[in-house]
């Protein structure tokens, strides 16, 4: 069977773990990568046995051998290179968020429903055996109806810096980068239900905490820390049409005694908690009974995520499978992140129509 080909555009950290990916996938050949950044595209193609390499994208969309990418640039260019992509003829898994903006995002989805091409968002911690297992044991109704989910991802002093603390390039800060992880999952286990009401906040109290020189952090490769045009500190309440509620907060900066990720949901039948391992409470015969799963792993694991993420994509854009998170859904998602800024930004609930 013919093998998919696949091109790369952004070649920086996380671009590595696509390119391990594909690189592992029998299913896969790596025809290109392009980064404005020429010499870091080619010593990437070079270290993953891509053939070639370019500085403009549209080169790498115009090379006929391609059938899909994977974009992992800066936020500000995800709907510019999704667009193009498909356009060009190819299937395409673009890094969260799908877009900025929701306009950038609906623009995205407007081309997407007038294509036949396979638009994947990279949503990571899907394709977890975690999340895998328990999104069987809802499907298979075992929690009943999901009323409720907690989503939580809270760093200390977690601010990388460069783009990501620019809100012009990022589009927004920790809400934008992970808590983005933590609400997608509640709202993909609680069934994708219609958002009808978000009320959030959003704080910059405590900066970038560059100050803080003892703690050990991740920092991009451009880091200023004269910069930082995004928010410390999200939290918000999201309703649904199904009359669900979902609790989220996130953070770069908190004087929080620990660094955290907390994903719940609770449902008639039965509650879960995701992260920071998976866990299912159920009760039986008038019992209350704790039920662990027995895999190998019950929390996220990057490489087995991203491996698996890659195959759905693959076999996605080979016809093999439908992708697990669709770009309505990063669409979905982008929805209730903006109303969460706009809500903070008026001091009001924003409601969904
Ligand atoms: N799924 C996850 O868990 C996860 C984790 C980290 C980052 N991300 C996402 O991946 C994306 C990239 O993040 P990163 O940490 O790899 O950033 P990075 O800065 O390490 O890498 C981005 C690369 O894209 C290149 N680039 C930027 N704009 C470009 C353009 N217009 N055309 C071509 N190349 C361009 C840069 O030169 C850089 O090499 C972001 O959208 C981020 O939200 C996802």
């Amino acid at each position: 069977m013919s093998k998919f080909r696949v091109g790369v555009i952004g070649a920086g950290s996380i671009a590595q773990s696509h390119l391990t990916a594909y690189s592992e996938n029998p299913d896969v050949e790596l025809i290109a990568v392009a980064d404005i950044n020429l010499e870091r595209a080619q010593s990437v193609a070079e270290k993953y046995g891509a053939h070639r390499a370019y500085a403009d994208p549209q080169e790498l969309l115009a090379d006929p051998e391609i059938d899909g990418v994977s974009i992992c640039t800066w936020n500000n260019s995800h709907a510019t290179w999704a667009i193009a992509a498909i356009e060009a003829g190819k299937h395409v898994l673009v890094e969260k968020p799908i877009a900025r903006t929701l306009e950038e995002a609906e623009e995205i989805q407007r081309i997407v429903e007038a294509s036949d091409r396979v638009v994947q968002v990279g949503f990571v911690r899907r394709h977890s055996a975690n999340c895998q297992v328990l999104k069987s044991f809802i499907d298979a109704d075992e929690l009943g109806e999901i009323y409720y989910a907690k989503a939580s991802c809270i760093r200390r002093v977690g601010n990388p810096g460069g783009w990501f603390a620019d809100k012009e390039i990022a589009g927004g800060g920790p809400l934008l980068d992970i808590g983005i992880h933590v609400l997608d999952l509640c709202w993909y286990l609680m069934g994708s239900p219609k958002v009808v009401s978000v009320s959030g906040n959003t704080y910059d109290r405590l900066g970038n905490r560059a100050n803080v020189t003892t703690m050990p952090r991740y920092t991009v490769a451009d880091y200023d820390p004269t910069k930082n045009t995004v928010e410390d500190l999200a939290n918000a309440v999201i309703r649904f049409e199904n009359g669900a509620s979902l609790l989220l907060d996130c953070s770069y900066s908190l004087h929080a005694t620990r660094d955290s990720i907390d994903v719940s949901v609770y449902g008639e039948k039965g509650g879960a908690e995701l992260e920071p391992a998976l866990h299912i409470a159920t009760e039986m015969h008038d019992s209350v009974v704790n039920i662990e799963p027995q895999i190998a792993s019950r929390t996220f694991e990057f490489g087995p995520g991203f491996a698996n993420e890659i195959q759905n994509f693959v076999d996605a854009g080979l016809g093999r499978a439908e992708s697990v998170a669709p770009a309505w859904h990063g669409v979905e998602i982008v929805r209730i992140l903006e109303g969460i800024y706009e809500s903070a930004r008026t001091g009001r609930e924003v409601t969904m129509s």
